[in-house]
């Protein structure tokens, strides 16, 4: 059984001696350890029991700490400045510089940076002074935690976690590479689209083609049950998860039909109703704004698996 760290020094203590750690951040907990450690990332790979192929998201205090690992240009610049700190991750080419170690990219030319707003996240990015890598604290292709019991139950305690209470957004953050000509959108996460093209100027592209975000495959963030979309009733043996007053659901993601509430609850909802060890019915979210994230979650969790 790991010992969980009390304060963002100890955190921060545990990812200098080279050992990962779980921390809030403002979307879910992420599984965290030195950037520039290459036994220390590889330790999240074998922990998660992910694809090495699978690259992890660097998270930096700042814009200034940003060009240490990522090389900068304007459209970077004017979108952190618009929702840095904050749940937008930007994929952008390495810098030439960069101490971050080679497998946490996956053997990529490109890098994805974030700077997360949790203050206690923040507070560990302060003490330490290096950046953070940190994938969802979760095995490989199951629910993401949004709560430092969550982190526990996945990894059956062996993970110290820094608890900061349930996560804000509940939804991961929203992914947009720089990479390509135009600026694309690579996953849907807690900063709507609408937001951030309107800060742009113009429409974001969809990823074309193969698989651009290497880590997002069809099945994933899957519970054990079944998962039925778009249902206006549950069938025979089925728990319902509700939104905007569903009749007879189990579960509410949000009575009053509020998105960011409904995001907020998404992964505790899902993690309950699994707990029933019934197939769940979902009914249907509105596709706009944070509804777009939270779609796509549950459309992964209902793919073939
Ligand atoms: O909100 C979040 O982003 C959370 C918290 C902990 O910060 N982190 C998170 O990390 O969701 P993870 O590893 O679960 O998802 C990262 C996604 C993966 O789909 C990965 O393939 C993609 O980011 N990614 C990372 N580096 C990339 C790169 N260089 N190019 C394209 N996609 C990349
Ligand atoms: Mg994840």
């Amino acid at each position: 059984m790991a010992t969980h760290p009390k304060t963002a020094e100890e955190a921060a203590a545990i990812l200098a001696r080279g050992q990962v750690c779980a921390l809030p951040t403002e979307t879910v907990y992420g599984l965290a350890a030195d950037a520039t450690n290459w036994a220390a990332v590889g330790q999240i790979f074998s922990t998660k029991k992910r694809p090495r192929f699978n690259p992890l998201i660097v998270h930096v205090l700042d814009a200034a700490k940003a060009v240490d690992v990522v090389q900068l240009d304007n459209c970077a610049a004017r979108l952190m400045e618009a929702f840095w700190p904050g749940p937008l991750t930007i994929v952008l080419p390495s810098a030439a510089h960069s101490r971050v170690a080679k497998n946490a990219s996956g053997g990529l030319s490109t890098l994805a940076v974030r700077s997360p707003a949790h203050p206690l996240f923040r507070a560990v990015l302060e003490d330490w002074n290096s950046p953070i890598v940190a994938p969802s604290a979760n095995r490989s292709g199951r629910l993401s935690p949004t709560t430092a019991a969550h982190v526990i139950e996945e990894f059956g305690g062996g993970v110290p976690v820094l608890d900061g209470g349930p996560c804000e957004a509940g939804v991961e953050s929203t992914i947009v590479s720089l990479t390509n000509s135009r600026p694309t959108l690579l996953r849907p996460g807690a900063i709507p689209a609408e937001k951030i093209e309107a800060a742009l100027g113009h429409p974001l592209l969809a990823p074309g083609g193969g698989i651009e975000a290497p880590g997002m495959m069809t099945s994933h963030y899957a519970p054990t049950a079944r998962v039925r979309l778009n249902a206006k009733e549950a069938q025979e043996n089925e728990v319902l998860l509700g939104f905007g007053g569903t009749p007879e659901a189990t579960l509410d993601l949000s009575p009053d039909g509020d998105l960011s509430e409904a995001a907020a609850n998404l992964f505790a909802y899902l993690r309950r109703l699994d707990a029933l060890g019934r197939p769940i019915a979902v009914a249907p979210i509105p596709d706009k704004g944070l509804g777009r994230a939270i779609n796509d979650r549950l459309r992964r969790a209902a793919a073939e698996r």
